[in-house]
């Protein structure tokens, strides 16, 4: 299967999705600080992918000072945490994962046992991904009906994750299933995810996948020609609230006014317990250059400005359901999602 980290321990290669689907290139990163760019670069995306990447990152720094004494190390490595949370704040599963390292850091250690231990949980980090995006394609899977018409947004497959994907993990178990007739991939300006992701994973394994721009979706629904909407998240709110990728928030209001579900598909390590509302969620706010060019092209005249949030949040009350590894919250509120943590 397609992957988009290859860890050796002391390096890690990163599948540049900037260049997808023209040039398959991997970036060879051996400093944390390379990882960190590749992040604010948007070379490796997607919120689980970017914490395993982040993890990753932080393992290599730990290889890179392993001659350090214990005390310069834990102060050093506490600096590169710093580094990598200073990449993209909207999608919690980065700080998640950094905390999980941090967790290490905190324990009274000999360097050598720091070095391996921050290894071990970066590649459990990455592992327990797999196997958390299988669950939630075996749970989503069961609220797909058969010869469905999907719409989805972003990309939210192996290549945001580290294998299989969150909303495209449903996509692919229902597949697999022989229910998915047909996916509509919004191309999700401006970084088109969609187009250039989304569809690159969907056609290497044959499921049927049509591109449509932004703002065709309420002509879709209007036609009768999408039967749910599933989406993955960046940062889930205790309440349900859920940040994901600009125009997240236009669909789920679409799909509510044309009585089409709209589902979200995120792993436990989305939801952001520390939240109660969505309304406290950092929306990254990245250049208006990536708006006002395509391909690398200027496209709007010169001393035009543009605005570029690159994630909106949907209130619950537009979500019919938020898929996890844990199980299915239909109607999702504060009260509904506290059976996660029971489960
Ligand atoms: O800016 P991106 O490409 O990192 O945004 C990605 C998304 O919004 C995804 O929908 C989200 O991270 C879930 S990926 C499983």
């Amino acid at each position: 299967m397609l992957q988009s980290l290859k860890f050796y321990g002391t390096s890690i290669d990163i599948l540049d999705q900037t260049k997808l689907p023209q040039e398959e290139r991997w970036i060879h990163c051996t400093t944390a600080k390379e990882v960190a760019r590749c992040i604010v670069d948007m070379n490796v995306r997607g919120a689980p992918a970017i914490g395993a990447a982040a993890a990753y990152g932080i393992a290599i720094a730990a290889q890179e000072r392993k001659h350090f004494n214990a005390e310069d190390f834990v102060k050093s490595m506490n600096e590169v945490l710093d580094q990598m949370s200073q990449t993209r704040p909207t999608a919690v599963n980065l700080f998640w994962a950094i905390e999980r390292m941090r967790g290490i850091l905190n324990l009274p250690l000999a360097t050598e046992e720091f070095v391996r231990r921050l290894v071990d949980e970066a590649e459990a980090i990455a592992r327990e991904d797999i196997v958390v995006n299988r669950k939630i394609g075996e749970n989503g899977e069961t609220l797909i009906p058969s010869d469905a018409r999907i719409l989805t947004h972003c990309n939210t497959g192996t290549l945001a994750t580290v294998e299989y994907g969150t909303a495209l993990g449903v996509i692919r178990s229902a597949f697999a299933k022989g229910k998915v007739s047909q996916v509509y991939a919004d191309e999700t300006r401006p970084y088109l995810q969609g187009a250039r992701l989304t569809a690159f994973e969907l056609q290497a394994e044959h499921i049927p996948v049509t591109i449509v721009t932004d703002s065709m979706a309420g002509y879709l629904m209007q036609q009768n020609m999408v039967d749910l909407v599933i989406v993955g998240a960046d940062r889930v709110a205790s309440n349900g609230d859920t940040a994901n990728k600009i125009g997240t928030y236009s669909l789920a209001v679409l799909a509510n006014a044309h009585r089409i579900p709209f589902y979200v598909a995120a792993p436990m390590s989305t939801i952001d317990w520390s939240m109660t509302t969505g309304e406290a969620i950092e929306i990254e706010q990245r250049s208006s250059e990536e708006v006002l060019t395509f391909g690398g092209q200027r496209v709007a005249p010169l001393g035009v400005d543009a605005l570029h949030p690159a994630f909106d949040v949907t209130p619950h009350r537009l979500i019919t359901a938020i898929i996890t590894e844990n199980g299915v919250i239909h109607r999702p509120n504060s009260e509904a999602m506290k059976q996660l943590v029971k489960a």
